[in-house]
């Protein structure tokens, strides 16, 4: 048993998808998430910046006493979390990888979409799963043009953010997709305006949430880290950036 927090931690807002599903699943768990801010977003940059930033703000949360890390970004998990693992080996780092496994076993039309930042669809990773479990499915890999930027800056309803939207969805339905994986944390609070571009066609959306939280939960009993039943648990924000920007963080995660 161990009552020390889980962190969590991401380029900014989108690991705060993982978080809720975290929150819901393990309500006496005390959680801190750390959403970097300032140098979001991470899809464009190079492995070894984001290596760099990756090790930073794990060191961060370990230094904090977290007992596990849940890296809840596929850009940093994809460049940096071998080198994650190896460096804070004393505790368990849970990454994240789009859903391409399900989605591949998924498919009827043989078609997949996947969407995800520059860095994570270029990481070895993720080209080896494809490799391995996506044989006679059509892959379409497609970055999110813009859809970070507009989770940052809370402008999931704004009409500019259903074209970008449209524009990256449209194109893999008219292609065949039956199946789409939202390959980056941000994109799951794109899920209304995602869903209402699909319609009413057979497309089925999918994210990695629920599959890293119950990781999460299997990591907790095998190494006896799950807190007591009587927890209080604290929730605690932190970020690289202002002040604003955590308030922001901590509004988001709690609405
Ligand atoms: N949320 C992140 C991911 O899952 C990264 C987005 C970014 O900073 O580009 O890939």
């Amino acid at each position: 048993m161990n009552n020390n927090p889980i962190g969590v931690y991401d380029s900014g807002f989108g690991g705060l998808s993982v978080w809720r599903e975290l929150h819901r699943a393990l309500p006496r768990e005390s959680l801190i998430y750390l959403g970097d801010g300032k140098n979001c977003p991470y899809g464009t940059k190079s492995e070894e910046q984001i290596r760099e930033l990756a090790e930073k703000a794990v060191g961060d949360l370990v230094e904090r006493g977290c007992k596990m890390v849940v890296v809840a970004c596929n850009t940093a998990t994809a460049a940096a979390i071998e080198y994650l693992r190896e460096r804070f080996s004393h505790i368990p780092i849970v990454g994240l990888e789009p859903a391409v496994k399900p989605a591949c076993a998924m498919t009827r039309s043989k078609v997949v979409g996947v969407m995800a930042t520059e860095r994570s669809l270029a990481g070895r990773k993720f080209l080896s799963t494809l490799e391995r479990y996506g044989q006679g499915v059509e892959v379409l890999k497609v970055v999110g043009e813009g859809f970070v930027e507009a989770v940052e800056a809370d402008a999931e309803q704004e009409p500019r953010t259903e074209e970008l939207v449209r524009r990256a969805v449209e194109p893999m339905i008219e292609r065949g997709a039956d199946v789409i994986v939202l390959g980056c944390t941000h994109y799951p609070f794109l899920g209304d305006v995602i869903r209402r571009v699909v319609g009413d066609r057979e497309v089925a959306v999918i994210d990695s949430g629920e599959a890293v939280e119950k990781r999460v939960e299997s990591l907790l009993d095998k190494f006896d880290l799950r807190c007591a039943e009587d927890n209080s648990p604290k929730l605690e924000f932190l970020s690289y950036a202002d002040e604003e920007y955590r308030s922001r963080l901590e509004r988001k995660a709690l609405r």
